[in-house]
C-alpha cells in the first residue's frame, strides 16, 4: 500500500519536475507523503484494539471469586471432617506435594498455608479440577504464573479426591 503511494508520488514528482517547478513540487510530495503516513498511523491502534477484544473466550464473563468449572457452591461444615482430611493428605502426597509445601513458602507452586482464607472453596475446587482455563483468565493466577514460571498441570483429580484435599487444606489452615 505505502509502496504504491510512494510510486504515485514519484511519478508525480517526475511529471511536475518536467515543468521546471522542482522545489515547490518536492515540498508538495513531502506533504502528500506525510498525509499518508499520518493516516497509516491512525489505522494501527484501531486494528490492535480489535485484536485485544477478540483474544481468549470472553474474559468479561470470568468470575474471579468462583473461578471457572463445574462447582457453583461448595458446602463446608464449621467443624473439620478429620477422616476426609486424612484422605486428602494421602492424595496430595501423591499428586501435589512435589510442587506445594504446607507452609507459606513457594516450592514450584505457592505454599498452601492460608489458601482457604485467600480463596473461596468453589474457586479452589474449580482450580484444582480445571486449572487450564483459570490459568488463562484469572488475574491472580497469572501473577503467580509470572513468579512460578510453571503452569500447574491438570492432575486428573476425581471429585471426591478434590473435596478431600480441600478438607486437608482447611486442616493445614487450622480448622478443627
Ligand atoms: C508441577 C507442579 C504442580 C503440581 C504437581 C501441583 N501444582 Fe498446584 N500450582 C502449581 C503452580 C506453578 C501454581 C501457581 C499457578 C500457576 O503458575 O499455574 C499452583 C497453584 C495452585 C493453587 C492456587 C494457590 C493459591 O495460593 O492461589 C492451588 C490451590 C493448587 N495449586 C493446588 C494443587 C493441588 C490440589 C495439587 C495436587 C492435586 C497441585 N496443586 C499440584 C504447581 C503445581
Amino acid at each position: 500500500m505505502i509502496n504504491v503511494i510512494l510510486l504515485a508520488c514519484e511519478s508525480l514528482e517526475i511529471r511536475i519536475t518536467n515543468n521546471n517547478q522542482t522545489i515547490m513540487n518536492k515540498s508538495f510530495v513531502l506533504a502528500l507523503t506525510m498525509v499518508f503516513a499520518i493516516s497509516c498511523g491512525e489505522k494501527a491502534p484501531d486494528s490492535s484494539a480489535a485484536e485485544i477484544s477478540t483474544e481468549g473466550a470472553d474474559p468479561s464473563s470470568y468470575d474471579p471469586n468462583r473461578g471457572e468449572g463445574k462447582y457453583d457452591h461448595v458446602e463446608l461444615s464449621a467443624v473439620l471432617d478429620g477422616a476426609m482430611a486424612t484422605k486428602g493428605e494421602e492424595v496430595s502426597e501423591v499428586k501435589c506435594t512435589s510442587c506445594h509445601k504446607m507452609t507459606d513458602e513457594k516450592l514450584v507452586g505457592p505454599g498452601w498455608k492460608g489458601v482457604t482464607e485467600r480463596r473461596k472453596p468453589e474457586w479452589i475446587m474449580n482450580f484444582i479440577t480445571n486449572p487450564d482455563p483459570m490459568i488463562d483468565k484469572d488475574p491472580e493466577v497469572q501473577a503467580q504464573l509470572e513468579i512460578c514460571l510453571v503452569r500447574m498441570p491438570n492432575q486428573g483429580l476425581m471429585d471426591e479426591d478434590a473435596r478431600s484435599i480441600l478438607e486437608y487444606m482447611r486442616k493445614v489452615d487450622g480448622v478443627k
